[in-house]
């Protein structure tokens, strides 16, 4: 593993990138939460829930940090024997632009108990602080109440709405299109 990977622990979690060894339990997040995530997510093929499909990505999401084009965060148990959730910073582009997509994800056995805000909390803050982007943007269908809740309670600011956005559980999906600043999430942080 790379001396590099950023690693966090919070008060209920510890937060790092995968390494070769999570693959097991990378598949066991998907395989378990595939109904509560299957109307968020792209159509999976059966590959998906295979230990090697989750080797062959965990190397990629090696490929990807090293070239700074994305960085792929896991949520861990204190104890570290189970993966809680999932965020990934995507398209991460710097110049004059220095912004990047997040996609996230819980189990469901997890769900509101505000886990997601801690482990969201810590990852923008390195892509922020650490990766020194200015605009991180999250996008979400209308009617997925419980992401657009979190991502206001993140501080994420409505931007638009693009009809037919992206395709998801096997048809195009409008979006609502919403975006944090560097600068409003400095101003948040000083306020607590
Ligand atoms: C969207 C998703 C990640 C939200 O996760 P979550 O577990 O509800 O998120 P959290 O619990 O951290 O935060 C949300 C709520 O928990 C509440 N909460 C409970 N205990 C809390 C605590 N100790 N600290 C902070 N918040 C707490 C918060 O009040 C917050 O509610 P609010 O909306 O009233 O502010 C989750 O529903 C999910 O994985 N859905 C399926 C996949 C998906 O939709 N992904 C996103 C696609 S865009």
């Amino acid at each position: 593993m790379s001396s590099n990977f950023p690693q966090f622990v919070t008060k209920r979690l510890v937060i790092r990138v995968a390494m070769a060894s999570d693959a097991e339990k990378l598949c066991q997040y998907y395989v378990r939460n595939q109904l509560h995530l299957s109307p968020w997510e792209p159509k999976r093929s059966d590959a998906y829930y295979t230990l090697r499909w989750w080797q062959l990505r965990i190397a990629q999401i090696h490929a990807e940090f090293n070239d700074a084009s994305a960085i792929s965060f896991i949520a861990m148990t204190p104890d570290k024997s189970e993966i809680v959730a999932v965020a990934n910073f995507s398209n991460i582009i710097q110049g004059v632009f220095k912004s990047c997509y997040l996609g996230y994800s819980i189990a469901k056995a997890h769900e509101g108990q505000g886990l997601m805000v801690e482990f969201l909390q810590t990852c923008l803050g390195f892509m922020f602080e650490n990766v020194g982007l200015n605009r991180v943007m999250a996008n979400y269908i209308p009617v997925n109440e419980r992401s657009g809740a979190l991502l206001q309670r993140l501080g994420f600011e409505r931007e638009g709405y693009a009809r037919k956005y992206l395709k998801i559980a096997g048809s195009w999906q409008d979006h609502v299109l919403t975006a944090l600043l560097h600068e409003d999430w400095s101003a948040r942080k000083a306020l607590n």
